[in-house]
């Protein structure tokens, strides 16, 4: 793996990858743009270092064609104002126009293609797509950790046919807090798992079952986790299809002497929509025409126990709707317990990220990483094809 401050940079140009997929509003307005400041760094030193940037990403899911909604353009005024310089953002991200265009800038001007998933190329890994993609420029820079999970053109395509490769600094950052989080932590280790569903942190459940000292669980996950052991959990969400698979992991995480904590309380309501009716009840008494929205407070406080001694401790899910006032005290107690922890503390992307952001306490936290689906991929041993295409061993 080539080292990005080793790479001679001047009167070069650099394609860098950046995951610039933010979320906007119906207005346009982007409603959280820490992806953008996070691969600022990595384009400061590139124009610092007398190269010349091209940045190219990919915004939301459009099939393969151009769609206004999914513009870069949104994007490209955010980065602009970060970087406190003009940017210039081609109509597209590869054909002659965008070739013309590059050719015309000059080293300390930064270009911003146009999304790339507005080409069916980018997500096949088209090789023709790839090698257009390369053509533009000398080196490339894999700052994209959110995507790190994809094994899409401008991921593992582009690095084939550009002379120098390397991953960028928030990628380097990423992989420096993973591995301190999670292949070398300090003991106790424990991991704190939200969110809706098990079956999308089940392989990452039982991958940590061997890593991790101890689990915590909460999220609508938490009520299959109970479901499965017979308790009548009323209307909650839960995963039936999986009751025998979580019975099975339970077993293997005591085996394996990693100690699991789940809910004894909850908030439950009619509804997500019904303010005003939610009310604390035991685990065991969930009536049957209610439905747990949040961890209760008894649960918080053994959760806050069971963390205490925690020398790292890893996150990923929030622990209820946190979205909806009513449901969002068991994430609200949970960020504000982990923000005054004295153990290394790891966040992983997605809601969670949004819900620190929101009450402005991410500067409390050791590190939130910018992935969500990635940092997931992480937790379940997944070797990763951006890592892959890069030569970044995990050790
Ligand atoms: C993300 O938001 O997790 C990344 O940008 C990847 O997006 P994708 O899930 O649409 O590939």
């Amino acid at each position: 793996m080539v080292d990005l401050q080793s790479i001679n940079f001047s009167g070069k140009k650099v394609l860098v990858r950046a995951d610039l997929n933010v979320p906007i509003d119906e207005d346009g307005k982007i409603t959280d743009d820490n992806r953008i400041r996070q691969s600022v760094p990595t384009i400061k030193l590139i124009l610092e270092k007398g190269g010349l940037p091209i940045v190219m990403s990919h915004l939301g899911r459009p099939g393969g064609k151009p769609e206004a909604k999914f513009s870069l353009k949104p994007v490209a005024k955010k980065l602009e104002e970060l970087l406190k310089t003009d940017i210039v953002l081609a109509p597209d991200c590869i054909g002659p126009k965008v070739t013309e265009i590059v050719k015309a800038q000059s080293a300390g001007q930064v270009v911003l293609l146009e999304n790339l998933r507005f080409h069916k190329g980018e997500k096949e890994n088209n090789e023709q797509f790839a090698r257009e993609l390369a053509s533009l420029a000398d080196v490339y820079v894999n700052d994209a950790f959110a995507a790190a999970h994809r094994s899409h053109a401008s991921i593992v395509g582009v690095p084939k046919f550009t002379k120098e490769n390397a991953p960028g600094l928030l990628m380097g950052k990423e992989i420096e807090y993973f591995r301190k989080a999670l292949l070398k932590p300090e003991r106790p280790l424990c991991v704190v798992l939200g969110g809706a569903k098990v079956s999308t942190k089940l392989n990452a459940l039982l991958n940590l079952a061997d890593k991790a000292d101890k689990v915590v669980v909460g999220g609508a996950m938490a009520n299959t986790f109970l479901a499965a052991q017979g308790f009548q959990m009323g209307r909650s969400l839960y995963e039936q299809g999986l009751f025998p698979k979580v019975i099975e992991l339970i077993g293997q995480l005591a085996r394996r002497g990693c100690q699991l904590y789940l809910p004894v309380d909850f908030i439950v309501a009619p509804s997500l929509t019904s303010v005003g009716l939610e009310r604390a009840v035991p685990a065991q008494e969930i009536p049957a025409d209610l439905m747990a929205l949040d961890i209760g407070p008894a649960t918080s406080l053994l959760y806050q126990e069971a963390l205490k001694t925690a020398q790292t401790i890893v996150w990923n899910g929030p622990m209820g709707a946190f979205e909806k006032e009513p449901f969002s005290k068991g994430t609200t107690d949970m960020i504000e317990y982990l923000a005054s922890s004295h153990g290394l503390t790891v966040v992983g992307g997605g809601d969670t990220d949004a819900a620190i952001h929101q009450m402005e306490l991410g500067h409390k936290f050791d590190y939130i990483s910018t992935g969500g689906g990635a940092f997931l991929a992480l937790m379940e041993g997944v070797p990763l094809p951006a890592f892959r295409a890069l030569g970044i061993e995990l050790q």
